[in-house]
């Protein structure tokens, strides 16, 4: 399909996941010191404790519910539920998700727009991104009671094929998604949308947060006291080295020195980073 409709269905996806990427990217990498998501806490904690939790809580759950249900293809979980199952636990665990989002957004942007020291000290951006979650949040759960009218999951249907063409590379049929109601076509174009500004917004510290996930699994860090000067290739004083000096390695020799070095002061200095 061309025209309109082609355009926001086929061309706007790839538009926008372009900007979100390749922006991320380009802003990562000449302007890292603007990489933050500028908490304000330090100038008014109290209503940011229960909005901002019960933001991120509700985000994170709906973020994750869309990507499961719109990326997962119906042959997976057709053998265990039907779509219009699929469809009612998305609208109950989304609604449910969705009321906390919406409480703590509320109290966020409240916060920004009516507390004069937060105000002052916002960047135009952080409002606008505030706004524009707000507004798809609350489009989304307009979405709500239709979804409940297709309890068959049809309209859930149409949307995740569209979602999985878009990320398959595949055409898609705008012609259906044109025909759904206007609250969700609102709600995808607009969600397209913020993928779109994110990378010139303080969202971009969800990459961060995403990123977190990695210090799981990263090894300690060995700290060594220069006060205690334990040498190079020494983990703890007056002990062999677990891991040969590269020097020693290099020569074949054995790790294990025949005398213990002298050091001033025994003491635990591996440490874990605060
Ligand atoms: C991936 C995990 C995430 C982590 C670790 C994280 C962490 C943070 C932190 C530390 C702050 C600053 C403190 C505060 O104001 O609460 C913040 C603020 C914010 N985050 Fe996240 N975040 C995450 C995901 C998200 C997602 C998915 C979104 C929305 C798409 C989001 C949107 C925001 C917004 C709009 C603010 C500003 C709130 C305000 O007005 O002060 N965050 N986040």
């Amino acid at each position: 399909m061309s025209g309109f409709y082609g355009f926001l269905f086929q061309v706007y996806p790839y538009v926008c996941f372009t900007v979100f990427l390749l922006g991320s990217l380009i802003r990562f990498d000449q302007n890292q010191y603007s990489w933050k998501s500028d908490s304000s806490q330090m100038l008014r904690a109290g209503t940011l404790r229960w909005g901002s939790n019960l933001f991120h809580v509700g985000i994170l759950f709906l973020f994750f519910g869309h990507m499961v249900g719109l990326f997962t293809p119906h042959s997976v979980y057709g053998p265990f539920m039907t779509a219009g199952t699929k469809q009612m636990l998305a609208v109950v665990a989304g609604g449910f998700a969705g009321l906390l989002c919406f409480v703590g957004l509320t109290l966020l942007l409240h916060r920004r727009i009516f507390d004069e020291r937060i105000r002052h000290t916002s960047h135009p951006t952080d409002i606008a991104v505030l706004l524009v979650l707000w507004v798809q949040l609350v489009v989304g759960l307009i979405t709500l009671p239709y979804s409940w009218q297709h309890a068959d999951g049809s309209v859930m249907l149409i949307l995740a094929d569209w979602a999985q063409r878009i990320v398959t590379l595949r055409p898609v049929d705008a012609t259906a998604l044109a025909a759904l109601p206007w609250p969700y076509l609102f709600h995808v174009v607009f969600g397209m949308t913020i993928f779109l500004l994110f990378p010139f917004s303080r969202l971009v510290h969800v990459w961060s947060g995403f990123a977190t996930i990695g210090f799981l699994f990263r090894p300690y860090q060995v700290v060594r006291s220069r006060r205690l000067n334990v040498p190079a290739g020494y983990d703890l004083p007056g002990q062999p080295a677990a891991v040969p000096p590269r020097s020693v390695a290099a020569s074949g020799a054995t790790s294990r020195p025949t005398k213990a070095p002298v050091v001033p002061v025994v003491s635990k200095i591996q440490e874990r980073p605060l």
